[in-house]
């Protein structure tokens, strides 16, 4: 097995370690506000300037497209599974009445940068936000607690998407929701991921996985959830994060190759959900 896809004991694979470890991947520049994804930019005038606020704005965005997606009943006890640095639990958490939510993450890099940019509001919530560690594929939750399960712009990390979706079947009550975002290839013909590592370094390096968005849909279905529906979201996307890119990335270089391979047909941008009957 290659070095970049060897997993330790947690179930961590060494790219996921090394991009989420000392380096806190979310001060760099292209992401802004503790959040570290691309961004859904309908809300924000691409024909103006862009700054941080814009940058801000897509990226709470995306969450809040994924939980007005879920379908959430009233006062949710809310997973969010990959939550890096909290930001979007916290959206949960200001803007959709929840009882409960929690972050889990693999990374303890990660989950002590959540505590700590989260300190005031963890002591002020008094349990309503927690962040607790380990792995998609193996959920430290009991059977049925939540009523969503959530995920944004990490389940191209999680190697095995069948334990990610048995995980989320097993955590979630009777109707529960799960809503998951993130970037997939459009279709499994052959050479898709050869095609991807050429273009994009993470996938060559193997911290991005090349899967096709119908292996989390089958996977849902193949749990046991219902009304799999997959959307995708790319147009509101990729144009956006690629113009906020356009500021340091000459066209053609990482990581612009992004909307090239959008544009060519191979990666797309989508939502997916699913019911637990
Ligand atoms: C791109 S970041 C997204 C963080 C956050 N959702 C956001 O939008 O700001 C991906 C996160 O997924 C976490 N992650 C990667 N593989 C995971 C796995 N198998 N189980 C749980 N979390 C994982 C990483 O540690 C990282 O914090």
């Amino acid at each position: 097995m290659a070095e970049e896809t060897r997993q330790d004991g947690t179930g961590m694979r060494a790219a996921v370690r090394e991009v989420y470890g000392p380096t806190d991947l979310s001060a760099q520049p292209m992401f802004a506000g503790g959040f570290i994804n691309f961004g859904y930019w309908r809300g924000v005038d691409l024909g103006l300037p862009l700054g941080e606020a814009e940058r801000v704005r897509s990226q709470e965005d995306l969450y809040r497209r994924v939980l007005d997606s879920a379908g959430l009943p009233q006062e949710p006890v809310v997973l969010e599974v990959g939550c890096g640095l909290g930001m979007g639990c916290a959206v949960t958490l200001r803007e959709y009445g929840p009882t409960a939510v929690t972050g889990l993450d693999i990374h303890p890099e990660q989950l002590r940068r959540a505590r700590e940019t989260h300190a005031e509001l963890l002591r002020a919530e008094r349990g309503r936000l927690r962040f607790v560690q380990g792995a998609a594929e193996r959920m430290p939750f009991g059977d049925g607690e939540f009523d969503a399960v959530l995920s944004v712009e990490a389940a191209q990390h999680f190697p095995d998407l069948a334990a990610f979706a048995a995980e989320t079947a097993r955590v979630l009550r009777p109707d529960g929701r799960a809503a998951v975002t993130s970037f997939f290839t459009v279709d499994d013909v052959p050479g898709r991921p050869e095609e991807l590592a050429t273009l994009l370094p993470t996938f060559a390096d193997g911290l991005d996985i090349a899967r096709p968005v119908a292996a989390l849909a089958d996977a849902f279905t193949a749990a046991g959830l219902a009304d799999v529906r997959v959307e995708s979201i790319g147009a509101d996307v990729w144009p956006g994060w690629d113009l906020w890119l356009s500021r340091w990335w000459a066209a053609d270089t990482w990581p612009r190759n992004f909307r090239r391979a959008y544009e060519g047909r191979v990666l797309d941008y989508f939502v997916v959900t699913a019911h637990r009957p």
